[in-house]
């Protein structure tokens, strides 16, 4: 049974199921990722950006004999922003290969057609039967990067003090909770828009003053909470550098660091590992249930790769995007409409 479905509205024991499948789906594919928690969860499937629309829709199985909800077995979502469509889809590893998430795609697919968007893209993570499905269903990778991460325990932390530290003379650096105050948004977005050409996926970034602010609200609704650490250039006030991590109510003891950016005329002044290590040990402090933190980086950039393997990141799997036509997918899944 496959029905379209709203997170608003959906009852707890349905929350509750939706949860059960996921953690099944991390457990099988990705079992080294904490669980996830319902904490929030009902705003992280609903809560979206001004201007963007999440539609999704959920599988279950036949009611129970007593009437209640059957449990869920799969669900999908997709995202329409700009001028694509973001999929995310689960099917619960019991009811795999039986045509359930294909069948989940080709409901999807012919909405975000319907809606008028010309193209879905999907992240994909490496070695996991997904790679396989979006290949079968015609998607095509666009984009890879690695996925890293760090364990807490692992850290030295004296070693992490004096990196946080060590950061040239003109340069202070500020550990902002929350986000960047309202003063510094303007600079901030500033940092931002300097990295705006370089491809950010599916995961744009906010360069913009409002958006900014409305990407920082649109968090703090999803139960994910937003940390910062900046550089400040002392003599004219801009920010040299940033770094946002922010900890999932969904998963609170695996924070993902987000961008990390170090504007070009501030770089070569160990920016990049002075702020990296202030959120590390600031998070110490302020997320002390946090064990780990986990960050995605393009293979290319050596430069960041290098700092995050000082700081004690191990890579672990490659993420992809994939990318599809819709109207192509459409007649692929559907080749009498
Ligand atoms: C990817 C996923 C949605 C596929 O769901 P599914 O219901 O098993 O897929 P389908 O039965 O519709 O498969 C459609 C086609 O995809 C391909 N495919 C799917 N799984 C495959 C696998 N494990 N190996 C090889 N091909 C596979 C096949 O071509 C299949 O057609 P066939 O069964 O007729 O050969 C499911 O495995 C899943 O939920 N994975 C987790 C998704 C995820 O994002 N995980 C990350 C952590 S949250």
């Amino acid at each position: 049974m496959v029905r379209e479905w709203d997170p608003r509205t959906a009852s707890s024991a349905e929350i509750a199921s939706l949860v059960d499948t996921l953690n099944a789906v991390l457990a099988a594919d990705l079992p080294q990722d904490p669980p996830w928690r319902e904490s929030s969860l009902r705003e992280y499937l609903s809560e979206v950006m001004p201007g963007e629309r999440r539609i999704s829709w959920v599988a279950h199985a036949e009611p129970t004999a007593g009437g209640g909800p059957g449990a869920m077995l799969g669900h999908i979502h997709v995202l329409l922003l700009g001028d694509i469509g973001v999929l995310e889809v689960l099917v619960h590893p019991t009811a795999r290969r039986t045509g359930l998430g294909r069948d989940l795609v080709r409901l999807a697919a012919r909405r975000v057609y319907q809606e008028g968007f010309r193209s879905i893209g999907v992240e994909v993570v490496g070695e996991t039967p997904a790679v396989a499905f979006y290949e079968a269903l015609g998607f095509s990778r666009e984009y890879v990067e690695t996925r890293s991460v760090l364990d807490l325990a692992a850290v030295d932390w004296t070693t992490l003090a004096e990196m946080a530290t060590a950061v040239s003379a003109g340069y202070r650096v500020e550990f902002c909770p929350g986000g960047p105050p309202d003063d510094l948004i303007d600079a901030y977005a500033r940092a931002k828009a300097e990295v705006r050409d370089l491809d950010d996926g599916l995961r744009p970034s906010s360069y913009d003053p409002q958006r900014l602010r409305d990407s920082l609200d649109t968090l703090h609704r999803r139960g994910m909470k937003p940390y910062i650490v900046l550089a400040i250039h002392e003599r004219t006030g801009e920010v040299a550098g940033l770094t946002e991590v922010v900890v999932p109510a969904q998963h609170p003891t695996r924070a993902d660091q987000y961008d990390t950016i170090v504007v070009q005329d501030h770089r070569g002044y160990g920016i990049d590992r002075a702020i990296k290590a202030r959120m590390l040990l600031e998070l110490r402090s302020a997320e002390p249930t946090l064990a780990e933190v986990q960050t995605w980086n393009a293979q290319a950039n050596e430069a960041m790769l290098k700092v995050n393997a000082e700081l004690g990141y191990r890579s672990d799997r490659e993420w992809c995007e994939y990318s599809v036509d819709v109207a192509e997918l459409v007649h692929r899944l559907d080749p009498a409409r």
